[in-house]
């Protein structure tokens, strides 16, 4: 109805599509998903963060043999973004499962494990399955989702909200950077008794603060993101080679290309170039490389010199000022983003990877707040 319409161009505000609209309130997301949970100076001057939802559980959780992701899609991916802080901070063993996969296997789950389920409607069937399995087998089950009151938020032992705002855009975005930001967050609660990381945790908790303003200058590629999309538009497919922490943004990425501009797209471990995805490589073949300055970043950097050996078509994300260290060599076009603590990098290196996503959409002439066969929330097995 008209009044529909209405309601629903008030709630996109000054954008087109939900999805547009999602992407750029991310450093307001951000900064909700953090409010009242970083606890910085202060006479003791310490830094630590408060999960109220998790406070009476975080002894049982330190204690646990091992810590298991749980999830679909890109919360799925928000998991496997914050496993390795995850692992670096606990000390404990962080193993990643797909709900379905899980529960086809059968894995096992047992009681000493921590088992945590990542979800933003918090109804996902699949999710809400691979939960009850892991209560019957006795698992601490801590719930991370953005809906209070979710199926998921009920039914587990323990969580956290993230705390994004509703989102309404199929493809999850603001939601996938908050769970990220959250999942962070669990590794600093969860480390919080080790005084040798004491440093590593105060540096982190200093760049969660920074965060939300990188996210509004990493934003202002918007433009340079739709020149990219014009370049790509009819290409058959995208290739986004990643490693470490930013394994993640390649898969992440890769979907958001997939499942709003409806274009194949694969997101790629970059360790796993030479096991098979080199043989795709030749000049017309669209290849994001993410190097931006980690641990990794040489290893990043070999593998742009062997894709320019195979004269790649490469488009590289690398940190502000590195174009002429990426790029020696070769021709490649070349995607600047600000530089964070390297477990947070993912926030924003996605960032652009969800704009590109988005233009390609809008240049393709598909729906990006529905795309065909997809729903926001899948309550079918
Ligand atoms: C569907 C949505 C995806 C989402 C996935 C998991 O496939 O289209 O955007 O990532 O479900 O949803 P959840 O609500 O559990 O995070």
């Amino acid at each position: 109805s008209f009044l529909d319409m209405e309601v629903e161009q008030i709630n996109k505000g000054n954008y087109e599509h939900y999805m547009q609209k999602e992407i750029h309130e991310q450093p307001e997301s951000l900064r909700t998903t953090m409010r009242g949970r970083l606890i910085r100076g202060g006479s003791c001057k310490a830094k630590t963060v408060l999960l109220g939802g998790l406070k009476d559980h975080l002894k049982t959780i330190r204690r646990s043999r091992r810590i298991v992701f749980i999830g679909c899609g890109t919360s799925y991916n928000a998991a496997l973004a914050a496993r390795p802080i995850l692992e670096e901070l606990s000390g404990i063993p962080v193993t990643m499962e797909i709900a379905s996969d899980l529960l086809d296997r059968q894995g096992p789950i047992y009681r000493e494990d921590t088992a945590v389920f990542v979800s933003q409607s918090g109804e996902t069937a699949d999710t809400l399955n691979a939960l009850e399995y892991a209560l019957e087998n006795g698992a601490l089950c801590v719930g991370i989702t953005n809906t209070v009151g979710s199926a998921i938020a009920r039914n587990t032992h323990c969580g956290v909200h993230i705390n994004a705002g509703a989102e309404i855009g199929v493809a999850s975005t603001k939601a996938y950077t908050s769970q990220i930001v959250v999942m962070a967050m669990l590794a600093l609660a969860i480390g919080d008794d080790a005084i040798s990381s004491q440093g590593r945790r105060e540096t982190i908790i200093d760049g969660l603060c920074e965060l939300p303003g990188k996210v509004r200058e990493v934003l202002k590629l918007d433009q340079e993101m739709k020149d990219l999309a014009k370049l790509l538009i009819a290409e058959q497919s995208l290739l986004v080679f990643g490693r470490g922490y930013n394994y993640a943004t390649a898969l992440e990425g890769a979907l958001k290309v997939k499942e709003v501009a409806l274009m194949h797209s694969e997101g790629i471990l970059a360790g796993e170039m030479k096991h098979g995805p080199l043989a795709l490589v030749d000049e017309n073949l669209p290849i994001v490389v993410i190097a931006t300055r980690d641990a990794c970043f040489s290893k990043q950097q070999s593998v742009i010199q062997q894709l320019h050996a195979r004269k790649g078509r490469l488009i590289v994300m690398c940190s502000k000022g590195d174009s002429a260290s990426v790029c020696v060599g070769g021709s490649c076009r070349v995607i600047e983003v600000p530089q964070v603590e390297d477990c947070l990098q993912p926030v924003i290196n996605v960032v652009p990877l969800q704009l590109l996503a988005y233009h390609l959409t809008v240049l393709r002439g598909y729906n990006v707040d529905q795309p065909r066969n997809l729903a926001k929330s899948v309550t079918t097995q």
